[in-house]
């Protein structure tokens, strides 16, 4: 089975080709990240503007470079939320308007859940095609940290989230205060790597919320600014400052990932979303996690449409269905699928009928 997937929830336009859930015939991401660093963040009516000039070149690339016509495709996949209104919208409707012209069915996916699949598909791991349930499943972008259990229908159910900013925000904001560019979280390791093996990190607090799944971050974005407030930074203090921030973060995400999976006895650890790109958290999780960890490879960490089309095929196969009805929404959160919640709005009786 041939999926299209359409992500286009943020600011990276893009349409892959997925063969069976598992096998990435094409992934084809045109990123804004220059667009949008050139501001230090995110623009939101600009990235809308971009995803609607950069849609069609990318579906036309992508369909050429899996060798297929539009003819093969069985399956569009698109992201419907959560992500910035406008950008979704692009996605969405280009998504409406392929299913009616081409006659092929439509599945609205969930974002977070689309980064979890990532670990499905065959260039993952070795051990690719469906994990190992129940999993304890730590989702960390830009605008989501969320711990989450998946369960053996392949349902999500929340344990915890981020009390106040996401990871990977955190990171771009102290990147900023750094001095270091847009998206903040490469910059951050990069500087972090320089570190001389002699010289140790900033040693800084992290926030265990004792008692709980949920994380928080707001703490350590003030202290760090308490340390750099009113003060010249030499290169050697961003290295050792961006050291000690990644160090504080990963920590934290890496133990209270592992206490939950060892609480709830998961078969598996998934990492996933743009900070699992990050190697200290890469490496801290592999060492503590109880459980086999699978973690994507680094380009499909970061958002992308290869793993929408494979949450869209075994999302297909568990008997989700949407309609040209499918609506965008920018709030939905971890655990609830646009297919399903849009299906009881569709079924409503027209009272005008
Ligand atoms: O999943 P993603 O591409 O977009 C969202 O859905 O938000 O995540 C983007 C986030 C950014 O905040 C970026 O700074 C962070 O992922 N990120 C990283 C790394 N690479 C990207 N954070 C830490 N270390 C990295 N190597
Ligand atoms: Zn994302």
């Amino acid at each position: 089975m041939l999926v299209l997937g359409i992500e286009t929830s943020c600011d990276e336009t893009a349409v892959s080709v997925v063969e069976d859930g598992r096998r990435i015939r094409s992934d084809i991401i045109a990123s804004q990240a220059d667009l949008h660093a050139h501001f230090g963040g995110i623009v939101p009516e600009l990235a809308s503007r971009h995803h609607l000039e950069a849609m069609l070149p990318v579906l036309e690339r992508s369909l050429a470079e899996a060798e297929v016509a539009w003819q093969d495709i069985d399956l569009l996949a698109v992201t419907a939320g959560p992500g910035l209104a406008g950008a979704l919208l692009v996605g969405v409707n280009s998504a409406r308007a392929l299913s009616f012209a081409w006659d092929v069915p439509l599945l609205g996916v969930n974002h977070l859940e689309a980064h979890v699949y990532a670990n499905w598909l065959d260039s993952s791991t070795e051990h690719a095609g469906p994990a190992a349930l129940p999993a304890v499943c730590l989702i960390v972008s830009g605008a989501h940290s969320d711990l989450a259990v998946m369960g053996e229908d392949g349902s999500f159910q929340r344990l915890g989230r981020t009390l106040d900013d996401a990871a990977g925000e955190a990171f771009d904001k102290v990147a900023r205060l750094l001095g270091l560019g847009f998206p903040g979280g490469p910059a951050i390791q990069r500087a972090a790597a320089e570190l001389g093996a002699g010289a140790a990190p900033e040693s800084l607090p992290r926030a265990w919320l004792e008692g709980d799944h949920n994380f928080s971050f707001s703490g350590l974005k003030t202290e760090m600014l308490k340390r750099t407030r009113g003060r010249t930074l030499s290169p050697q203090d961003v290295r050792t400052l961006s050291a000690g921030f990644q160090e504080s973060v990963a920590d934290v995400l890496s133990a209270k990932t592992a206490r939950a999976a060892q609480s709830l006895n998961a078969r598996t650890v998934l990492l996933s979303g743009g900070v699992a790109a990050n190697s200290r958290l890469r490496a801290l999780l592999a060492e503590r996690s109880p459980a086999p960890l699978r973690v994507p490879p680094i380009p499909l960490c970061t958002d992308n449409a290869a793993m929408v089309g494979a949450a869209g095929f075994h999302r297909w196969q568990a008997g989700d269905r949407s309609d040209l009805a499918l609506e965008i929404d920018p709030g939905l959160p971890l655990g609830v699928r646009p297919a399903i919640s849009r299906l009881h709005a569709v079924e409503q009786p027209n009272p005008n009928r």
